[in-house]
Formats: C-alpha cells, structure tokens, sequence
C-alpha cells in the first residue's frame, strides 16, 4: 500500500466522544413541557446525500429529536446541500434565504447548513457575511462531528464555520435513520480522485477513500437479516474502491464476497467510471446471484475530443468496447448513463456525436444536463463562445432521440412477465403500486397495498417513456 494514499480512520474514541454529546443534547431536552424537540432535514442532490442525511437523522435521533417536514415548527433546520450545478445552489440560497421567516418566528431556531456547497470557501463566506440567520456550516468531511458542532453553536450562541480542506477519513459506527424497510444505501467509499475538468466533487469530498471490506460486510449482513430487499451500493466512483486498503480487493471482489452473503436482496451500485470498469466486473455481475443486471456508466460525451477536454481518460471507440463487453456477459442489462451538453468549446458537430453514441448504445434511460461552470474548475476558465440558446437546441435534439429510444425499449416489454420488487405507492388511483425491474425500470401496478416490500411477478400491458405498467398475477 501507499503511504501517500493511506485513508484516515475516525478513532473508535472519537465516535464515543460524538455519542456523548448527542447523550448531553438528549440529557439537556428531557422534560421540556412542549415535547421533544423537533428537527428538520432537508436534502439536495445526489443519493451520497440522501445517504448522508439519514446519518444526521440517526444523530439527531440520538439526541432526542423528533422529526417534521415543517421548517416553522422545527427547533433545529439542516440543508444538506448540492454544488453539482449552479441551478442546484441557487435552490439552496433560495431556501435559506426564505428560513430568515422561521428564524424571526422562532429566534431560537438552529439553522444549518452542510453538505458540497457548505464546503466552498466562497460560499460559506457569502453565508458568514449575507445569511446572517445561518448558526452552523460544515462540509461533509465534519459530518461525523455534527453532534459536537451542534452542542458548541447551542451552548455558545456563536456561529460556527466548520469547513477545513481535508482529505478526508472514515467514520464508522454513526447512527442512522433508514427511510424504509425495503431499500437502503450504503456508502463502500467516499470522495473523489479523478478530477474531470467540468466538476467540483473532488474540491468538496475530498480524496478517495474506501470502508474496510469487514465493515461493507457487517452492514449489508444486517440489513439482509432485516428484510432489506434492495441495497445500492455508493461511491462516486465505485471501480476505484480498494485502492487505498491494506488488503488488495477490488470492486468486483468486493461483490463477490458481498453475494456470499444470504438472504432475499438484491444489490444495485453507482457510479461505475467507465476508464474503471471492466471485463472483470462484467463477468463478476453475472455471475453474481444478488448482482442487479444494471449498470450505470457515464459517457458525458460522444467526441474523443470533448471527453479528453474533460479529462476523461477513454475515448469514443473505447467507451463503445466496454458496452459490448459488458452486453456480451449480460445480455439482459438495463443500462443508463449521464450526459453533459455544451462543455466549453463543443461544437455543434460534437454535440451530435453524443446524439449519435446514443443512438448506437440505445441506453434505456438518460440523465441529461447543460454544462454548468464551477468556479475552481479547470473548465470554468475555458472559453464558452456557444450561447445558451444554442446549446438548448442540442440538448433538445439529445432529449428527442433518447425519448423515442426509451419509448421503444419500453414498449418491447409489452405482454412480457416480469418479476418487480414492490416498493411503494404511487400516488396513482389507476395504478396505485410502484415497483422496479430487477434492471431498475419503474413499473407502476394495479395491485394491493400488502404486497409493498414484497416482490412479485407481473404482465406488463402498457407503456411510455419513462415507466412501465403492469398486472399483478
Ligand atoms: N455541469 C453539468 N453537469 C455536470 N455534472 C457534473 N458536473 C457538471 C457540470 N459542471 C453531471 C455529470 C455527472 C453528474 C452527476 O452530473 O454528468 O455524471
Ligand atoms: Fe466528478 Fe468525474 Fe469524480 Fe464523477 S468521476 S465525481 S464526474 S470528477
């Protein structure tokens, strides 16, 4: 192993010393003649976040809280936020801009703010001096001290600011409050190494660092044993895991000492970095029991010359290669991938080579965006000729192709029986269910509301671009 590379690991005494803090809170909140007191977690972006927020859930719970959707009646607010793209921080400034209201409501009101964006300096700079109502900021490599930042911001009335640049460590053993029974996150990894010109991930989640394997396994053992049905597994960039452990293991070794596991589940991952992903891997998820036949793999671009500006590190023909590899091992998979429109310098004729991969991968669905600059990012100091408009006409010809794709992919499933995990309602009279693939597509049912965290076996009978319908059988 590398020394350079050796991952930090938050001491077993440092995580006791956190608990005790939410201990003091909880100690501090008995009695209170108007109940426990209320938290509020707000959460942008990325399932790391959502994932990071059921963390602080779990601490707060520690402490004592309960929990509501209503920032008004809350003791204690957090916006976990995004930095992904400037339209995901403007959301974010918009929100904190509107909780001044709760904070004059409630003037004991603790607002904080955590997460990629908290760990901008120019941004938790623009909070110190503009969002004055705003008690506590810290970015998500403070996460595990959260108990210990809040109690200081409380007892001391100060504002707090919380975001040194650090590489980052691993803490183990913080509680968590998981959204269901049926689906949960777990993170194998944290952070980032790759450093494509366009994004801000590696400046705010710091380095790659991976969870021992023993870890990984303990936590997926017991959500299997609690009936667990789905488990995706989290990393920005899961290829990479292991890099840094003193036992050499892979991502693909990892899934395969994770399917030794028993148990009714299935196991989802993301995101796969196609420079990363390989033969190996390809092979390993089908042969894997639990693997779901479901791969997430960004392309960004269909021109060489757009990916190596985005520094990459494969080009058109490669990406291709690995598609046909990974099709050849499983030639049932779902396949999905994220595209940017409108780096700065594509031309037009770029563009459409991105139209064109996607017309040759025929992925089953698209997570599309327009190019947004980051301050910090080598991309953002790019010349950018291209007007918006212009770009907007691309992405409408991208956003074309990939409906009528989906919409034929999705209509080939039509008269076919297929087995689903129910997961939930729909909101829907008509089809009330809403369930997925094992690929991952969303099928909504007509069914009964007890078979939600079961699987069952439906007959699709309709579709259209986004989702599936189907008949319980
Ligand atoms: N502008 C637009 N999209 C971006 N992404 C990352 N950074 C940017 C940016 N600056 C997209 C990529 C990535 C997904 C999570 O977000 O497609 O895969
Ligand atoms: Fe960002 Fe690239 Fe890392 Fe993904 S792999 S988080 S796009 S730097």
């Amino acid at each position: 192993m590398n020394e350079d590379i050796t991952t930090q690991r938050i001491s077993e005494e440092d995580i006791q010393r956190q608990l005790r803090f939410c201990g003091e809170i909880r100690t501090l909140c008995q009695g209170r003649p108007e109940g426990p007191p209320l938290a509020c977690v707000q959460t942008y972006g990325c399932q790391q976040n959502v994932a990071d927020s059921q963390r602080i859930m779990g601490m707060l719970r520690d402490m004592g809280c309960a929990f509501t959707q209503d920032p008004y009646e809350a003791d204690v607010v957090v916006l976990n936020t995004c930095a992904i793209r400037e339209n995901a921080e403007k959301k974010v400034f918009g929100a904190v801009g509107q909780l001044v209201h709760a904070k004059e409501k409630n003037p004991d009101l603790l607002l904080c703010v955590c997460g990629c964006m908290a760990q901008q300096a120019s941004v938790a700079d623009k909070i110190k001096h503009s969002y004055r109502h705003v008690d506590l900021v810290f970015g998500p490599q403070a996460l595990w001290k959260f108990p210990e930042l809040l109690y200081e911001t409380w007892r001391s009335k100060k504002r707090i600011f919380s975001i040194a640049d650090e590489r980052g460590a691993i803490a183990e053993g913080l509680p968590v409050v998981r959204e269901s029974g049926i689906k949960a996150w777990v993170s194998i990894m944290y952070g980032c190494n790759n450093f494509c010109s366009y994004c801000i991930v590696p400046y705010v989640r710091g380095r790659e660092r991976s969870r021992k394997v023993e870890d990984i396994l303990a936590e997926v053992r017991s959500l299997a044993e609690a009936g667990y049905k789905e488990i995706t597994l989290l990393g920005q960039n899961v290829n990479s895991y292991g890099k840094d452990l003193d036992k050499p293991m892979d991502f693909a070794d990892l899934l395969q000492e994770i399917d030794k596991i028993p148990g009714d589940y299935l196991i989802r991952f993301m995101t796969s970095h196609p420079k990363d992903a390989g033969q190996k891997l390809f092979e390993t998820m089908a042969a894997c029991t639990h693997t779901a036949r479901q791969l997430h793999l960004p392309v960004q671009s269909g021109s060489s010359r757009v990916l190596k500006a985005m520094n990459r590190g494969y080009t058109r023909e490669q990406y291709l290669e690995k598609v046909r590899l990974a099709r050849a091992a499983m030639p049932d998979l779902v396949l999905t991938s994220d595209i940017i429109i409108g780096f700065p310098g594509e031309s037009e004729e770029e563009a459409m080579e991105t139209v064109s991969l996607i017309e040759e991968v025929r992925y089953d669905a698209l997570f599309t965006f327009i190019y947004s600059p980051r301050p910090g990012t080598p991309a953002a100091k790019l010349p950018d000729p291209v007007s918006r408009a212009e770009k907007q006409v691309w992405f409408d010809k991208l956003l074309d192709s990939q409906n009528r794709i989906s919409g034929e992919l999705h209509r080939a499933y039509t008269g076919r029986t297929v087995q689903v995990l129910v997961d939930g309602e729909s909101g829907d009279a008509t089809w009330p269910l809403s369930s997925r693939t094992h690929g991952g597509r969303l099928v909504h049912l007509k069914g009964d509301r007890a078979l939600i965290g079961r699987y069952a076996q439906v007959r699709i009978t309709g579709s259209n671009t986004w989702a599936l319908f189907g008949e319980v059988l």
